[in-house]
């Protein structure tokens, strides 16, 4: 099995590359914020309960993330492997997925953090807000309180691997064509 941990500030890339490598490995891509988006465009009630907070650029909490995720890996258990995008984003949800895995018998094979500079991540998300939009990108100040959310609440989940050896850097900054190629590259050196 290749479970994947594709880590990074927002707008650092992990969307559109987890699609290119769950397709290249043949693994599942597990994308909580489009779970989210999903429930919201559903109306139900995890939806609405996320709503309030994507809107701001906080955290949905702990509890009510943790279990949306456990809920998708239970139901999906007959795959090669998962690429987790924006997930785990604290210690809590860190120490929640490696108990899950390890429930099943399975554990992280490798966290890669894209690293991007601020300026075109500010850029880029401002870009998808004007043309097709997101909610949480049309705003800049919300586009900054998520970077420092990132800052604060998700750039020690780094550390929380690297002291089990697992976490890989890759330069995000390039074409996609280009940072695909670095990440496939770094991935076929991975345990699995
Ligand atoms: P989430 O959906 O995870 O959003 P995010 O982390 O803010 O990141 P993005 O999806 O904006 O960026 P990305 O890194 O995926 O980059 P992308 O490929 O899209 O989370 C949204 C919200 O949901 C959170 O704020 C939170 O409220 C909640 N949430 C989600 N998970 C949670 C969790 N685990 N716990 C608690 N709350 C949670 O690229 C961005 C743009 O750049 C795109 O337009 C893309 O086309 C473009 N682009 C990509 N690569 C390049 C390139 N190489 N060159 C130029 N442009 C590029
Ligand atoms: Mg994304």
């Amino acid at each position: 099995m290749l479970n994947l941990i594709l880590f990074g500030p927002p707008g650092s890339g992990k969307g559109t590359q987890a699609i290119k490598l769950a397709e290249a490995y043949d693994i599942l891509h597990i994308s909580t914020g489009d779970l989210f988006r999903s429930e919201m465009k559903n109306e139900t009630e995890l939806g609405l309960e996320a709503k309030s907070y994507m809107a701001k650029g906080k955290l949905v909490p702990d509890a009510v993330t943790i279990g949306m995720l456990r809920n998708k890996v239970e139901s999906t258990r007959d795959v090669q492997g998962y690429i987790f995008d924006g997930f785990p984003r604290t210690i809590n949800q860190a120490e929640a997925l490696d108990s899950l895995l390890s429930s099943l018998g399975q554990d992280i094979s490798g966290l890669i953090a894209l690293e991007v500079d601020e300026q075109e991540i500010v850029d880029r998300l401002l870009l998808r807000g004007r043309d097709s939009g997101r909610a949480d990108d049309r705003d800049e100040s919300v586009i900054r309180k998520r970077l420092r959310v990132y800052e604060e609440e998700t750039s020690p989940v780094f550390e929380y691997y690297d002291n089990q050896n697992k976490a890989n850097k890759v330069n995000g900054m390039g074409t996609v064509g280009d940072i695909f190629s670095r990440l496939k590259e770094l991935i076929d050196t991975l345990p699995r």
